[in-house]
C-alpha cells in the first residue's frame, strides 16, 4: 500500500528516496513518483511501472537534489494512472505526498475551485495540496498546521516548497510517519539529513535513529534540526518526542534458490516458527510483557480483532482458548466491529492479531474497543516497531522476519504459535495446565520446525495436483473445528493469488447449501485431520463423492483414508493434536502458489492487493 520517503541531507538524496521506495515495493503499488527542489524549481518524476523504471527516469533526466520527496502509491481516488500519481504540485510551488484518505475531499474541492484552483487529477491528496498552498504566506510549517486543521479522515504528508528549499515538513493522523536522524554512518553518511517515512524500513541502512510521531504531529526538518509540534485540539505546541535506535531490516532479502518470495516465506516457516518459540523456556504470562499476570487474573473473556489472514490464525485460537484455557472468545472482523453497536464487557482481553501491525482497521477496532472502556490490550504482532505494539498494554512478537510476499504465510504460522503461548499462558493462570500438561504441549511446540520439514517434502505430489486447479475457475474448501480456520485460509491463498474463486465451508454445512454446486467440474479440497471429527468428516466426503465431486484431500497419515477413482489423496505425518491447523495450513499455501505459477499470475504482488493496508 501507499510509501512515503522524504528529506533534506547535504547531498543528493534521489538514491534514498528512489531506494526507500524499493524497501516499501513489496507492501504493494500501482505507481510511484518523486518530486525535488532543483533549479529553484520543482522537479517530479512519475511513473506507472515497477521503481526500478523510476530510478532510471530520474537518473537519465539528471534528477538531483538535496530536497525531496518520493511516494507509492496504490489507487484509492482515481485510476491508476500517471497523473493520479504523488507527488502533487500546487501551482508550481508546493509539492505534496499523501497517504490515507481524506474524508471531506469533496467539499475541500469545491471551495478550491472557487478560489481558481485547477484540479489535474482525480485524488484527494491534490486537494491538501492546492490547500496548502492556499494557505501558504511564506511559512510552510504554519500553512501546513491551517491546512491538517481543515482535513477529516486519515493522512500522513510530507510537503515542500519552491520557496523554502532545505525544508520538508511532515503531518500524521491516522497513518504511520516517522522521522529520520542522520548519522555520520549508513548510505548517506550525513548527520544533518533528516528524513520522512512511513515505515522505518525505508530507512534500512540509512539510520537507525528513529523518532515515532504521534497522532496529529506536524513534524519541520531542516538541515541539521527538525521540530515536532504536537495537536491539542486547533492549536499545536512544540514538543519533545524520544529519538530510538532500531534495527530495520532491509524488505529486499534475497530469493536464494526461489522462483518467488511467497515460496520462499512457505519454505522458511520452520526456521520462522524456532526463531518465534526461541527463548520460550517455559509457559509464564511474562511472555507477553511485565504486569500480563494481573492483566490475565483480571480478565473473564477475549476478544480477538484482526483481517484477513491474521482474523483466520484469530479464528484458530478460539478454539484453543476455549477448550484449553476454558475462556469464553469472539472473534470480529476489525472492521465491522469498528462500526457495530456491541457490549463491553472491562474486564475483556482485547487482542490484536497483525503481521504489519500497521492494519488501520485493526488500529481503529483497538481503538474503539478501548473508547468502550476494556482497557487490556494484548497484541501478536510480526513489527516490534508498529503502531500496533505501541498501542497494546502487552505483545507477542512474532519472529517471522520481513514478509515481502502480499499472500501471508510465514506471518499466520508464528501467529499461530503466539496464539497457542497465550491460550497456555491464560489456561496456567485460570488452573487449567498442569506441568504435565506444559511439558507436553512445549515439546510438540519445540518439534514443530521438524514436523514441518516433513510437510514441506510433499512439495512434489502438490505440484501434480496444482496442473489440474490450474484449469479449474472454481474450487470448494472444507474444514471441521480447528481446521475450518484452516479451510478459510486455503481458500483465500488461492484466491489472492490464483485468481480461482474459491469458497470454504465447515464440512457439516456442505448439505445446506453448497453440496448444490458439486459437479464434477468442482474440486473439493478437503483438510482431514485424525481427530475426534474424522468420522463425520469421511461422512461429508461420501456426500460429495455420490454427487459425482472430485476430492483432494489431505489426511493425517493414521486416518486410513486411501485413494481411488475421484479421490485424492495427499498423506501427512500422523495427526499432530492441538497444533495440527500448523501444519496442514502448508499444503494450502503450496497448492495456491503453484496453482498460480501454473496460470502465470504475479504471485507476489496480486492485482489489486497490498501488503500492508493502511486505508480503511
Ligand atoms: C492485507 C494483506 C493480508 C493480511 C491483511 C491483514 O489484506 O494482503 O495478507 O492478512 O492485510 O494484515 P495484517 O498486517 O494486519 O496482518
Amino acid at each position: 500500500m501507499c510509501g512515503i520517503v522524504g528529506a533534506v541531507s547535504a547531498n543528493n538524496i534521489v538514491p534514498i528516496l528512489v531506494q526507500g521506495l524499493q524497501r516499501l515495493e513489496y507492501r504493494g503499488y500501482d505507481s510511484c513518483g518523486v518530486a525535488v527542489h532543483q533549479g529553484g524549481e520543482l522537479r517530479r518524476s512519475r511513473s506507472t511501472s515497477r521503481v526500478a523504471e523510476l530510478r532510471t527516469m530520474t537518473e537519465d533526466d539528471g534528477v538531483a537534489s538535496g530536497t525531496g520527496i518520493a511516494h507509492t502509491r496504490w489507487a484509492t481516488h482515481g485510476a491508476p494512472a500517471v497523473h493520479n500519481a504523488h507527488p502533487h504540485f500546487s501551482r508550481g510551488q508546493i509539492a505534496l505526498v499523501h497517504n490515507g484518505i481524506i474524508e471531506n475531499h469533496d467539499e475541500l474541492r469545491d471551495e478550491l475551485k472557487a478560489k481558481g484552483y485547477v484540479f489535474e487529477s482525480q485524488t484527494d491528496t491534490e486537494v491538501i495540496a492546492h490547500l496548502v498552498h492556499h494557505l501558504y504566506a511564506g511559512d510552510l510549517l504554519e500553512a501546513v498546521q491551517g491546512a491538517v486543521l481543515r482535513l477529516r479522515g486519515a493522512y500522513a504528508i510530507a510537503v515542500f516548497c519552491r520557496d523554502e528549499p532545505g525544508r520538508v515538513v511532515g503531518a500524521r493522523e491516522g497513518s504511520p510517519l516517522i522521522l529520520g536522524v542522520g548519522t555520520e554512518s549508513g548510505t548517506q553518511a550525513d548527520p544533518t539529513a533528516r528524513y520522512l517515512a512511513s515505515d522505518a524500513m525505508a530507512l534500512a541502512g540509512v539510520t537507525d535513529r528513529i523518532v515515532y510521531l504521534e497522532e496529529g504531529d506536524v513534524v519541520d526538518l531542516q538541515l541539521g534540526k527538525h521540530w515536532v509540534l504536537a495537536r491539542d485540539g486547533e492549536r499545536f505546541k512544540p514538543t519533545e518526542r524520544e529519538v530510538k535506535i532500531v534495527q530495520a531490516h532491509s524488505g529486499a532479502a534475497e530469493l536464494g534458490p526461489y522462483r518467488h518470495y511467497m515460496q520462499k516465506e512457505i519454505f522458511e516457516q520452520p526456521r520462522a516458527l524456532a526463531d518465534t518459540l526461541e527463548g520460550v523456556e517455559g509457559i509464564t504470562p511474562e511472555l507477553f510483557g511485565d504486569g500480563a499476570y494481573s492483566v490475565f487474573k483480571n480478565v473473564d473473556r477475549v476478544l480477538i480483532l484482526a483481517c484477513g489472514t491474521s482474523s483466520y490464525s484469530g479464528m484458530t485460537a478460539k478454539y484453543w482458548l476455549e477448550s484449553i484455557a476454558k475462556i469464553p472468545c469472539s472473534v470480529e472482523i476489525a472492521s465491522e466491529y469498528r462500526y457495530r453497536d456491541s457490549v463491553p464487557d472491562p474486564r475483556t482481553l482485547v487482542v490484536t492479531i497483525s503481521q504489519s501491525g500497521e492494519t488501520a482497521d485493526t488500529l481503529a477496532a483497538l481503538k474503539h474497543a478501548r473508547s468502550l472502556g476494556m482497557e487490556h490490550t494484548l497484541t501478536i504482532c510480526n513489527v516490534a516497531t508498529s503502531a500496533m505494539v505501541r498501542e497494546c498494554k502487552l505483545a507477542y512478537i512474532t519472529r517471522a522476519g520481513v514478509e515481502v510476499g502480499v499472500a501471508s504465510t510465514k506471518a499466520f504460522s508464528t501467529q499461530l504459535a503466539g496464539l497457542f503461548l497465550l491460550t497456555l499462558a491464560l489456561a496456567q493462570v485460570r488452573g487449567h495446565l498442569t506441568d504435565e500438561q506444559e511439558a507436553q504441549h512445549l515439546k510438540a511446540m519445540r518439534h514443530l520446525p521438524v514436523a514441518l520439514q516433513a510437510v514441506l517434502a510433499l512439495e512434489p505430489q502438490v505440484v501434480a495436483w496444482a496442473e489440474a486447479f490450474a484449469r479449474k475457475e472454481n474450487a470448494l474448501f472444507l474444514g471441521r473445528g480447528l481446521h475450518y480456520p484452516i479451510a478459510l485460509e486455503g481458500a483465500l491463498k488461492l484466491k489472492e493469488i490464483s485468481y480461482i474463486h474459491a469458497e470454504a465451508y465447515p464440512a457439516g454445512e456442505l448439505k445446506h447449501g453448497p453440496l448444490a454446486l458439486v459437479t464434477a467440474e468442482m474440486p473439493v479440497v478437503t483438510v482431514a485431520p485424525n481427530d475426534a471429527l474424522l468420522e463425520k468428516l469421511k461422512s461429508n466426503l461420501q456426500e460429495v463423492r455420490a454427487r459425482g465431486g472430485e476430492l483432494f484431500v489431505f489426511a493425517d497419515d493414521d486416518t486410513k483414508i486411501e485413494s481411488s477413482p475421484g479421490l485424492h489423496v495427499i498423506r501427512m505425518p500422523e495427526h499432530y493434536g492441538a497444533l495440527s491447523p500448523i501444519l496442514h495450513v502448508v499444503p494450502l499455501q503450496l497448492l495456491a502458489y503453484h496453482t498460480a505459477c501454473a496460470r502465470g499470475t504475479d504471485v507476489d504482488k496480486p492485482r489489486n492487493l497490498a501488503k500492508s493496508v493502511t486505508v480503511e
